[in-house]
C-alpha cells in the first residue's frame, strides 16, 4: 500500500492535469462551481494518478481514472475502479486531499480535526457507537481528536464496503488510542491505520497482506 498527502493544491493546475481528466470528470468538473471545490477535485485525481502510475510504472498522464455508482450507476461518481488491478481511493479536506493505492479493495478518508470541536449529540450518536459516545475523553482537544479519528476510520470502511453512513453507530471500533499520534489496529480481517498531520485526521483501511513499504516521507503516510 502506498498513501500519499497533498497539502494546499495548486489553485491553478497544470494543464496536464486538465487533460488528464476522462470525459466524466470533465462533465462533473464542468458543474463545480465553487473554487476550492474544483481544485479539490483536480488534486485529488492529479494524486491519485500519480500514485497509480508509480505502481504500475508508467506516465501519470497516461493513467485514467474511472468511477461508477452502486446506486444511480453514473459514471461522473462512486466508487473508483481499480485501474489494471491497482486498486486506488481518494477523499478531500479543505485545506489537503489523500489519495491511497494497493493491491487490493483500499479507502482512504481525511478530515481537519477543528471540525469535530463542536461535534453535536446528533452527529456523536450516528458516527458512535454507545461504548465509543460513552468513553469519549472529556478535555475538548481530545475529544475532537478521537472523534475524528473515529470518523475517517470509518469512512476509510465505508469506501471498502465494510459499513455505511447509517450503520455507522452499530461499527465498534473503539477510541483509537487518543494519546497515541498515529497506530494501526485491525478491524474485521481489515488493517485500519490512522495518522495526524497538522490539524489533520487521515485513516486508511486495506487489507492486510502486502509487505508495507510505506513511511512519512516528504508528503507520504
Ligand atoms: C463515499 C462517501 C462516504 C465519501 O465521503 P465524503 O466525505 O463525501 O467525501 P471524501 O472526500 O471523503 O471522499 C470522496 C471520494 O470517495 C470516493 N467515493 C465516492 N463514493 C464512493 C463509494 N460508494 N464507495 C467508495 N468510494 C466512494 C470517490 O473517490 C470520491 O471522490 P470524488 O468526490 O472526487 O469523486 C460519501 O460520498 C457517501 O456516503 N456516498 C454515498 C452516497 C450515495 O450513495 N450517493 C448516491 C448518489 S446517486
Ligand atoms: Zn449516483
Amino acid at each position: 500500500m502506498k498513501a500519499a498527502l497533498l497539502s494546499r493544491p495548486d489553485p491553478n493546475p497544470g494543464i496536464s492535469d486538465l487533460t488528464c481528466l476522462t470525459p466524466a470528470e470533465s462533465r462533473r468538473l464542468a458543474r463545480i462551481r465553487h473554487g476550492g471545490a474544483r481544485r479539490q477535485f483536480v488534486a485529488a485525481r492529479h494524486t491519485a494518478r500519480a500514485l497509480v502510475a508509480e505502481r504500475l510504472q508508467v506516465d501519470p498522464s497516461t493513467v485514467r481514472l474511472r468511477q461508477r455508482c452502486s446506486s444511480c450507476w453514473s459514471d461522473e461518481h462512486g466508487l473508483p475502479e481499480p485501474v489494471d488491478e491497482t486498486y486506488v481511493s481518494w477523499a478531500h479536506a479543505s485545506q489537503a486531499v489523500v489519495a491511497a493505492v494497493d493491491r487490493d479493495a483500499v479507502g482512504v478518508d481525511i478530515e481537519a480535526i477543528a471540525q469535530f470541536r463542536d461535534a453535536s449529540p446528533g452527529l456523536v450518536a450516528l458516527m458512535c457507537t454507545s461504548d465509543e459516545a460513552a468513553t469519549l475523553p472529556s478535555d475538548a482537544d481530545e475529544r475532537a481528536r478521537a472523534l475524528t479519528r473515529l470518523w475517517t476510520l470509518k469512512e476509510a470502511l465505508i469506501k471498502v464496503g465494510e459499513t455505511s453512513l447509517g450503520a455507522m453507530r452499530d461499527c465498534h471500533l473503539g477510541l483509537v488510542d487518543a494519546g497515541q499520534e498515529d497506530g494501526t489496529f485491525q478491524h474485521n480481517g481489515w488493517d485500519l491505520t490512522t495518522v495526524e498531520w497538522s490539524g489533520l485526521a487521515i485513516a486508511v483501511a486495506r487489507l492486510p497482506g502486502e509487505r508495507r513499504h510505506d513511511g512519512h516521507q516528504g508528503g507520504r503516510l
